[in-house]
């Protein structure tokens, strides 16, 4: 059976003083749970102290970011190869960062491509805009975004893997995705999955969705069909909200069907 992955992405929130502060708090909210795997994503600033306090049994550690050399002459970088042993997983292709820092599909492809090749799992995120989704475009961008990310990828490699369904428009913005919108984008991506690499990948490939995801939308979110877990911005950085979510997703799991 697949574990029901919760993950929250800091982004540009909190010092290493706060964000300390917030996993002393979900350590003492948050038991270990067997059917549940958490992941925190702080700022690369934090990453390292945080990897020193955490309790293992309970959470992993993921990167928002990287640059896909491995080593060089590139001044204000940090490669894939530096957080080899800190990180589990590294978050890659999230939208803001296609959006405020011109992320091509091609940026995506290679630092996905640096992240396998270090031993880091991908959790890709790949999302349609407002815009791409009125004028009728969803399904194109989440067929592009996915096949060049996965591009250099083995079945293997992509098995492991994450993939996020995070629509851009229903990001922080208080629009909601309705379940059988969700549904339509995680069956495509299952499609495509399938398309490229046959059953067993469509199958095992973890599959989450993100965007405006709060405490009270985890059961209707969880229980759309296809779905592995749960991507968490604002909600994850204040730790009643995040605590409830793992609660939740802990609750439900017992109700789920078993499918992996
Ligand atoms: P919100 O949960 O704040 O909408 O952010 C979602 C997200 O971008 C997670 O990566």
């Amino acid at each position: 059976m697949k574990r029901t992955l919760i993950v929250g992405n800091w982004k540009m929130h909190l010092n290493v003083h706060e964000a300390s502060l917030l996993v002393h708090r979900l350590n003492e909210r948050i038991p270990v749970h067997r059917t549940v795997e958490v992941v925190l994503a702080p700022s690369l600033l934090a990453l390292q102290p945080i990897s020193v306090e955490l309790d293992r049994r309970k959470f992993r550690l993921a990167a928002q970011n990287a640059y896909y050399k491995d080593a060089g002459a590139f001044t204000g970088e940090v490669s894939y190869t530096m957080l080899r042993e800190l990180v589990h997983y590294a978050i890659i292709g999230h939208s803001e960062r296609r959006m405020y820092f011109d992320e091509t599909l091609e940026v995506v492809r290679d630092k996905v491509a640096a992240a396998v090749r270090n031993e880091i799992i991908p959790i890709l995120c790949i999302g349609e805009t407002n815009h791409e989704r009125l004028q009728g475009e969803t399904q194109r961008v989440l067929h592009d975004q996915l096949t060049t990310a996965l591009f250099h990828l083995t079945s293997e490699d992509v098995e492991t893997m994450v993939i996020a369904y995070e629509p851009v428009w229903a990001i922080g913005t208080g629009q909601t995705a309705k379940p059988d919108e969700i549904a339509k984008a995680i069956g495509w991506i299952k499609h495509n999955l399938y398309e490229l690499y046959g059953t067993q990948v469509a199958e095992t490939t973890r599959i989450l969705y993100g965007a405006g995801v709060e405490p009270e939308f985890v059961g209707s979110t969880l229980s759309i069909e296809g779905i592995d877990g749960l991507l968490v911005g604002s909600a994850s950085i204040n730790y009643q909200k995040f605590a409830d979510i793992v609660d939740a997703a802990y609750r439900l799991g017992h109700e789920r069907p078993t499918d992996g």
